[in-house]
């Protein structure tokens, strides 16, 4: 497969999406109530942030600002012409970084936000990389994978290892925030809808369109096929696994 070739296609999937990984507002809106009052001034950065919908959404919920990071640019850039339509600028700032390595001050932020992005460097170790960014007594939001089961089947269990990432259950990433040095506050799945409607069927619908230039391209079929089978292997399985939101508190 030619990676340059197909990480082009990846990217018109991707940018031109309203989401580039399951949520929803609502979602957004319930997880954030979870949460104690912010200061009116609160510092958020949202790790991760993409084209920035939830940041977005977040501004919406708050009167601080938000750092909003991530390493692709484009998203960046739609951030920015979405903020400035919505009234925003002054209060969403974005930063093209690596959120291994952020370009922060440690204990300045009230709040860390992250859907659907810690998989990238890892549950536990983004944890504890990005606790010190926090002020004391400062809140990190993040949502990732996890099984809803003990045991979950076999099938879907291959199916995420060929993906190179296997889920944990909800108890064991809880053991990981322990371990972090972090208070749980709640847990959140989820809904369905933050699957389907916000982010498979845009998606599907992308795909049909990008299969009449790029179908003929047995590389390029190949990855528009990958994320059909991740959105039929979703429905299949759903009981099973899904996006759990961690709200956590460094005491
Ligand atoms: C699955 S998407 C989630 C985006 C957004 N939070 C959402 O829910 O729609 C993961 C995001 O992480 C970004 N990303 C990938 N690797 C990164 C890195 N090393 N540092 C910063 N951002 C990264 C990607 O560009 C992408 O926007």
């Amino acid at each position: 497969m030619r990676y340059h070739d197909t990480r082009s296609v990846f990217y018109q999937i991707f940018e031109s999406l309203p989401r580039q990984g399951p949520g929803c507002a609502g979602a957004t809106k319930n997880v954030f109530s979870l949460l104690p009052p912010l200061p009116d001034d609160a510092k958020i950065l949202d790790v991760g942030c993409g084209s920035g919908t939830q940041t977005r959404d977040l501004a919406g919920l708050t009167t601080g600002t938000i750092m909003a990071v991530d390493n692709h640019q484009p998203f960046l850039d739609i951030l920015n012409a979405r903020s400035g339509e919505a009234g925003l600028q002054g209060r969403i700032w974005t930063v093209n970084a690596s959120m291994a390595a952020l370009p922060f001050e440690p204990g300045q932020f009230d709040l860390i936000w992250s859907e659907g992005a810690i998989f990238i460097v890892g549950f536990e170790l983004g944890l504890s990389l990005w606790k010190p960014f926090l002020k004391k007594g400062g809140y990190m939001v993040v949502s990732d994978a996890a099984w809803f089961v003990p045991n979950p089947p076999q099938e879907l269990m291959e199916w995420w290892e060929k993906k190179g990432y296997v889920p944990k259950t909800e108890d064991q990433l809880r053991e990981q925030v322990d371990k972090a040095g972090l208070r749980l506050i709640a847990k959140y799945r989820l809904p369905e809808a933050g699957w389907w409607e916000n982010y498979h069927v845009p998606m599907l619908a992308r795909i049909d369109e990008l299969r009449k230039t790029h179908g003929a391209d047995p590389a390029r079929a190949a990855l528009l096929d990958s994320f059909v089978e991740e959105a039929k292997t979703y429905q299949k399985y759903k009981r099973y696994q899904g996006y759990t939101f961690f709200i956590m508190q460094l005491p």
